[in-house]
């Protein structure tokens, strides 16, 4: 994770994020030092490329993408690559320069961006979320066979039937636990992650339902966020907030039954989120990605009785996660997400 989120750091071209004093000028290295055999578009086709064997990486390669991550960038660009035309360049250029003509590669020539940007939750996606989602929000080419679990594909309708804006806010702010996809509250405002999230709603989602009836408020893009109770809390303490939306009842008028849904629990899910809900139990081992480690931060954060519902009965895409809908009836759905909300979310 670290190689993806330094990579962010240059690149912070929101107006809302102050732009650091930037004293290199990573373009003009690349132009004096690497155009000459690399390119100046970092395919590897320069004047260079017939004499050497091998040729020139070509840096907008997929599998470039996939091989080339930061820390291999830089320790090529230190050190060279011994037997190649690639010398290392560690008595030329300090660490500094090194890192930054590391983060040009990756972001100039790796991840081209054609995101529309006009709008500002646009713009946002583009800087900090393209690299993974992709600019189609199906998930980033490299990203889909390179991580896992791979980032969500918003344009699934499935994904966007079991999705309610609210839960959308709460994973863009928290992340989700043990995935690549971490919090962006500390980097981004939450008037920053609202937008970011209409955006990915307007721009991928056309089957977007909103909330199950009565769970939740949708808000339209343009308006401030406001709850049942009428008030605006656009500025109220994020903590309460998060206890607000963590203390939701289920949806459709269903109370939960935790002791019926402990023995649901126990016959059904233990032996994939283990027993004590930490994600280890015994098939957990055989499967990728993980089943979900209840216990974690941002679990905690983000399944709510009703997330609970509507996961548990629509189960999760392109994982062993099955729809329970198809086994259980909604009582039943409702009795172990209660289960599962007082003895692991909240215990
Ligand atoms: C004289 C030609 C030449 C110059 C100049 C040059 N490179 Fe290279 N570079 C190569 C060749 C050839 C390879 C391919 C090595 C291979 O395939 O193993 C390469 C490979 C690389 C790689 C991939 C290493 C890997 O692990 O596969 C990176 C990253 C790289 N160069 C960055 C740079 C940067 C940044 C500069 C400028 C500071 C630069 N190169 C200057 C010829 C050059
Ligand atoms: C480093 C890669 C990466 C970046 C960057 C990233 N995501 Fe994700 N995202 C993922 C992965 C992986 C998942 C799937 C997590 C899972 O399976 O639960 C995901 C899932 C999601 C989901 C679905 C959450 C859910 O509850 O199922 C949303 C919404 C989302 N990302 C939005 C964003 C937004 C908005 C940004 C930019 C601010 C962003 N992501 C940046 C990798 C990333
Ligand atoms: C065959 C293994 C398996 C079984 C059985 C299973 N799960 Fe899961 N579950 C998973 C996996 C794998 C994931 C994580 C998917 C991912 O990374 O997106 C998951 C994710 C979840 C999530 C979290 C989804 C999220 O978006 O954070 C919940 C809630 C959940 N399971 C509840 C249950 C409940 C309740 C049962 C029993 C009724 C159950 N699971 C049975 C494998 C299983």
């Amino acid at each position: 994770m670290k190689l993806v989120l330094s990579l962010f750091l240059p690149c912070l071209l929101l107006s809302a994020v102050p732009l650091q004093v930037v004293a290199i000028d990573a373009k003009a290295l690349y132009k004096d030092y690497c155009s000459v055999c690399h390119g100046d578009n970092g395919d590897g086709n320069s004047h260079a490329k017939q004499g050497l064997v091998p040729p020139p990486r070509d840096f907008t390669s997929p599998s470039s993408t996939v091989e080339l991550t930061r820390p291999r960038i830089i320790h090529a660009i230190r050190d060279g690559v011994p037997g190649t035309a690639m010398t290392g360049w560690k008595t030329r250029l300090n660490d500094d320069q090194i890192e930054a003509l590391a983060d040009l590669i990756r972001i100039d020539f790796m991840l081209p961006s054609t995101t529309e940007t006009t709008t500002e939750g646009g713009q946002i996606y583009a800087a900090y979320c393209s690299v993974c989602h992709g600019d189609s929000g199906k998930g980033a080419v490299w990203a889909t066979t390179g991580l896992s679990p791979r980032p969500a594909d918003f344009t699934n309708p499935q994904f966007q039937t079991s999705m309610t804006r609210d839960h959308l806010i709460q994973s863009v702010s928290y992340g989700r636990p043990e995935t690549a996809m971490t919090g962006w509250k500390k980097r981004l405002t939450d008037k920053q992650i609202e937008t970011v999230v209409d955006f990915v709603i307007t721009a991928f989602m056309p089957d977007f339902t909103g909330p199950v009836q009565g769970e939740e408020k949708v808000v339209s893009a343009k308006s401030t966020h406001e709850h049942s109770d009428g008030h605006d809390h656009t500025h109220a303490d994020p903590d309460t907030e998060l206890s607000v939306y963590m203390s939701r009842p289920p949806a459709n008028g269903l109370q939960g039954n935790a002791v019926r849904g402990r023995d649901l629990y126990i016959n059904n899910c233990a032996t994939c989120h283990g027993e004590n809900g930490d994600g280890r139990g015994p098939r957990a081992y055989f499967i990728n990605p993980k089943p979900r480690n209840f216990l974690h931060t941002a679990s905690r954060a983000s399944l709510n009785r009703p997330a609970l519902q509507r996961i548990i009965s629509k189960g999760k895409l392109r994982t062993e996660m099955p729809a329970w809908e198809k086994v259980f009836d909604a009582q039943q759905i409702a009795d172990v997400g209660e289960y599962v909300f007082t003895a692991f979310i909240q215990p």
